[in-house]
Parts: C-alpha cells; sequence; structure tokens
C-alpha cells in the first residue's frame, strides 16, 4: 500500500473510492459540502436517508454512478471534532480502508484526518496506522489467488507534518505487521530454533546485534528453568538475545523480554480439549519484542533497547519435566513444579535473570501468561503489573494513545506466602483464584530490584473475530503501546 499526499481538493480526482469524514448528525466537511453541491445535495440527502450520524467507525458506500470522477464515496464517521482522539482517526480510517477494500477499490483519495487536540503528524501517523492494520490479512498458506489489497492512498494534504506522520505511521504498523504474521504462523512451521532463525535474519538485515543460545549454550550458563519446560519436545529451546544501540547518545536502556511457547499443550497437565486449540499464540510475546526491536532502526531513537525471547515448546512425552520435580533457575533460586502448565513464568524467570545482567533502567516483560487475565479483563484487555509506579504510569499512558486496552492490577506481597515450596524456594503456581497476581509476584522474584513491569496479554494477543484494526488471529497487541513507550522515554534523557 503506497500512502502519499496531494494538495488540492479531491473532488476532481479519479479514484475508485473517496474517503469522506462525517461528523455527528451527519455534518460534513469542506470538502464533503463541496461534493454535496457538485451532486446537487445528494450526499446530504443519501446521508439522511441511511440516518447516517457520523458515529465513530461507521461506514456507508455511496456509488457516484459517473457523476463524479471517483467511483465511489466512502463516507466514514469520525465523530465529535472536539473530543476526537487518535485512536478515533484509527479506526475510522481503518474502517474506510476495510470497506473501501471489500467494494472492490484498489486505489483512494481521502480527505484530511484531523480533531481540535491532535497535532497534524499524530492525525496521519494513527491514520495510516489504522488503514495498514485494518487492511492486514494472513495469507502465506492459502492456495488460491491472493485477494488483492488497497494499492494506493492518497490523502488531500500537504507539508512536512503530515508526510512524518506518514512515515511513522507505516513504521509503526509494518512492526506490529511483522508481530502478526509470527503470531498466525502454524507451530508445526514455527517451533524455537526456526524463531531464532528469523530473529537472526531480522537482525542482520535491520543492523540489531543478535545472539542465539541452544540448547548446550543454555545448559552452559545454567538456564534450568528453560531448559526443563523445553526438555519433552523435539524441537529444543533457544534464548534470543537481540540489542538495539542508538547511532548517536543513548538516552537510557530498556530491556523488553518475551514469553515465546511456539505450542503449549500443558506437558503432562495436558489441557483439555477446548482450552489447546489456541495455543500456538502462546508465543506472542516474543514476536512482540522482535517486532518492537525491528522499528527502532528506522525509528531511529535515541535509547539502547535489549530484546530478549525465551522460546520452547510445552510438550508432554518420555521426557518432558513433570509436577514434583525441581529445577535451579538461572538466577540460583530452586522452583517446584506444582504444574507443567505454568510453564510460561519458568522461562520468564531465566530470561529475566538474563535481562537483569544487562543493568537496564527498567524491564518490561510481555507474556501470554495466564487464564485468569482473561477472565479478569476479558479478551481485549492486558493486565500491567510493575514494581514501579513511574514505568507503570507510562506504560498506560503510552496505551492511551495507541488505543490499546490496558489495566494496572496488584502486586501484593500478602498472597506472596502462596508461592513457597514445600522443598524448594519457591513453586510455581499459587493457585487458580488471583492466578495472575501469583505468576506476576513469581516473576518479581527474577527482577533483581530493577524498575519492572509485566504485561499479561493472554486474552489481546489472539482475536477470534475481526474487530475495527484486527483480523481474526494474531493481533500484534502491545507493540504500538511499546514503540510510543520506547518514543516518550527517549524525549526524556
Ligand atoms: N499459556 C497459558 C495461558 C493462556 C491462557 C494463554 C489462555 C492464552 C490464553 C499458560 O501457560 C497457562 O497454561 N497458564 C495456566 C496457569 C496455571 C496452571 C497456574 C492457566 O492460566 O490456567
Ligand atoms: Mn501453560
Ligand atoms: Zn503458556
Amino acid at each position: 500500500m503506497q500512502i502519499a499526499l496531494r494538495p488540492g481538493s479531491p473532488s476532481a480526482w479519479e479514484s475508485d473510492a473517496l474517503v469522506l469524514a462525517v461528523e455527528p448528525e451527519g455534518r460534513l466537511g469542506t470538502i464533503g459540502q463541496e461534493i454535496d453541491q457538485q451532486l446537487d445535495g445528494m450526499l446530504a440527502s443519501t446521508l439522511r436517508e441511511a440516518r447516517f450520524r457520523g458515529e465513530t467507525g461507521k461506514t456507508l458506500v455511496i456509488p457516484t454512478l459517473g457523476r463524479l470522477p471517483a467511483r465511489r464515496i466512502v463516507a466514514v464517521g469520525v465523530g465529535d471534532p472536539a473530543t476526537r482522539s487518535a485512536h478515533d482517526l484509527r479506526r475510522a480510517w481503518g474502517a474506510a480502508g476495510r470497506v473501501a477494500r471489500d467494494a472492490g477499490a484498489a486505489s483512494i483519495v481521502s480527505e484530511a484526518p484531523a480533531a481540535a487536540q491532535i497535532d497534524v503528524t499524530t492525525a496521519f501517523r494513527s491514520a495510516t496506522e489504522g488503514l495498514i492494520l485494518a487492511g492486514y490479512r494472513f495469507q502465506q498458506y492459502r492456495t488460491r489467488e491472493p485477494q488483492p489489497d488497497l494499492d494506493t492512498v492518497t490523502f488531500a494534504a500537504d507539508g512536512d507534518a503530515a508526510q512524518r506522520g506518514i512515515t511513522l505511521g507505516e513504521q509503526t504498523a509494518k512492526a506490529v505487521a511483522l508481530a502478526r504474521d509470527l503470531g498466525n504462523q502454524p507451530p508445526d512451521a514455527l517451533y524455537p530454533a526456526r524463531l531464532a532463525e528469523i530473529a537472526e535474519d531480522t537482525a542482520q538485515q535491520l543492523g540489531l546485534e543478535c545472539r542465539v543460545y541452544d540448547r548446550a549454550a543454555l545448559a552452559e550458563l545454567g538456564a534450568g528453568a528453560i531448559l526443563a519446560v523445553g526438555q519433552g519436545s523435539i524441537h529444543e529451546p533457544r534464548l534470543i538475545h537481540l540489542t538495539y544501540r542508538p547511532a548517536g547518545p543513548s538516552h537510557g536502556t530498556i530491556g523488553l523480554i518475551g514469553k515465546a511457547i511456539t505450542f503449549d499443550t500443558g506437558g503432562i497437565n495436558l489441557k483439555p480439549t477446548g482450552s489447546v486449540e489456541t495455543m500456538k499464540i502462546d508465543m506472542a510475546g516474543g514476536p512482540a519484542v522482535l517486532a518492537t526491536l525491528s522499528a527502532l532502526p528506522a525509528l531511529g531513537l535515541p535509547i539502547t533497547v535489549h530484546g530478549v525471547i525465551a522460546s520452547a515448546e510445552n510438550m508432554p512425552s518420555g521426557g518432558a519435566f513433570r509436577p514434583s520435580d525441581v529445577l535451579r533457575t538461572l538466577s540460583g533460586k530452586t522452583v517446584e513444579i506444582v504444574s507443567t502448565d505454568a510453564e510460561g513464568r519458568l522461562v520468564l524467570a531465566d530470561a529475566l535473570t538474563y535481562t537483569a545482567r544487562e543493568r537496564p533502567d527498567a524491564m518490561i516483560d510481555l507474556a501470554t501468561l495466564t487464564g485468569a487475565a482473561v477472565v479478569a479483563l476479558g479478551n481485549q484487555g492486558t493486565a500491567v503489573f510493575g514494581s514501579d509506579i513511574t514505568l507503570v504510569d507510562d506504560i498506560l499512558a503510552a496505551a492511551g494513545t495507541s488505543g490499546e486496552l490496558m489495566w494496572q492490577m496488584p502486586l501484593w506481597d500478602a498472597y506472596h506466602e502462596r508461592l513457597t515450596g514445600d522443598v524448594a524456594d519457591l513453586k510455581n503456581s499459587g493457585g487458580r483464584d488471583g492466578g495472575s497476581i501469583f505468576a506476576a509476584l513469581f516473576l518479581r522474584e527474577f527482577t533483581e530490584g530493577i524498575p519492572w513491569a509485566h504485561l499479561d496479554i493472554a486474552g489481546p494477543a489472539w482475536s477470534d473475530r475481526v474487530t475495527d484494526l484486527t483480523g481474526k488471529g494474531a493481533t500484534g497487541h502491545a507493540v504500538m503501546t511499546l514503540i510510543r513507550l520506547l518514543e516518550s522515554r527517549s524525549d526524556r534523557p
């Protein structure tokens, strides 16, 4: 999809579809009014008849039957200009692009996105993200002709601020699409060693550092938890360490840590039918980290970022780890296994210890960690835990602009006693009630006092239906928020 700017009025431009923003009660902007006049008032009357009120993201496709150079008008609701958010623009242009494409359009021209409280760059960035993300499809394994995507989008606008917004939107959305592409891969094609190869290739292309630890290297290191989780699979585990270093001075160091269980059967505590079907998404934390790092060279942020991905396949077999086993983590702490299905916190324990050795200013881990997070916040919300209030606030603020739903959860010390092992230092499950909190408290044991936040993305990593900005499948959730967080951290040396 080529997204470009062109000064002037789109009423005179040829295209497959002309996107017009409609405000509450069907109010039209300047371009809409101009077109309404060209059509002798028929645009306004058609919107009225369709009871089109301009609610954000609602669309109406109106064929122009040769009366305009554009073959059809796509009217899209954008809500009240005074309160309109960046996310409203993202949703509106996402919806408009998707209906235009589904109506057969290849080229669209569009009114400029705008809102009272939003600068031009942010407005164009949001609309661009919406167009690309809502248009995303995963077609790699289909043998029929791929369905055509939108080819060109031309905004009626001009200037550096708008162009900068388009570029930022493209860079961000491209990263989200990479996370989706990886999350949608079937688990027979994407196992730990393959994920490591993809990380290495990506790093090489983009100029990131990349170091991969295979099973022997993990044994040498002493990463007993990752090794235990991976020992039941023919696909051996990997720890992947990516580093982005800015060309100029660095305003600090952040560690991003991702859980990448390429398939979670539950292991010996095998998941039943009904729970196991979507478990290829249990690697979503890894792609979120890789995708975020992949955007940094182009964004050129003045901040150092370590991306550490702990990858294993959790399988039952004669060689699998079992309940009551005691393993020794990279930190030296011992863990008694209550459930082999609480494997995410184990691989993350080693990855957190590993990352803490880089002494970053802050660490953030991303993991499809608990079903309890989905019960608490539903399947679109991320549960955010953190030992550092400023870091949590920064993450929630970044989520506010990315439109991703995130909500803070408690790390209550009073609950910690339930993680004390009977024979080892810790046990890997505190029970079902409050399950996300126990998982987070377990992870905190491995953070070495470094400011840390944990994002439980078990719900939003996967969508079981088409939504405003996602298809059915992997969503790439958290990538947009992480990129904005790193941007805001870079502004504050
Ligand atoms: N990968 C799952 C969590 C999950 C659930 C991800 C739903 C995506 C959607 C995780 O490894 C797991 O199995 N957690 C257990 C923990 C329990 C055994 C303490 C859970 O949530 O039931
Ligand atoms: Mn599990
Ligand atoms: Zn899991």
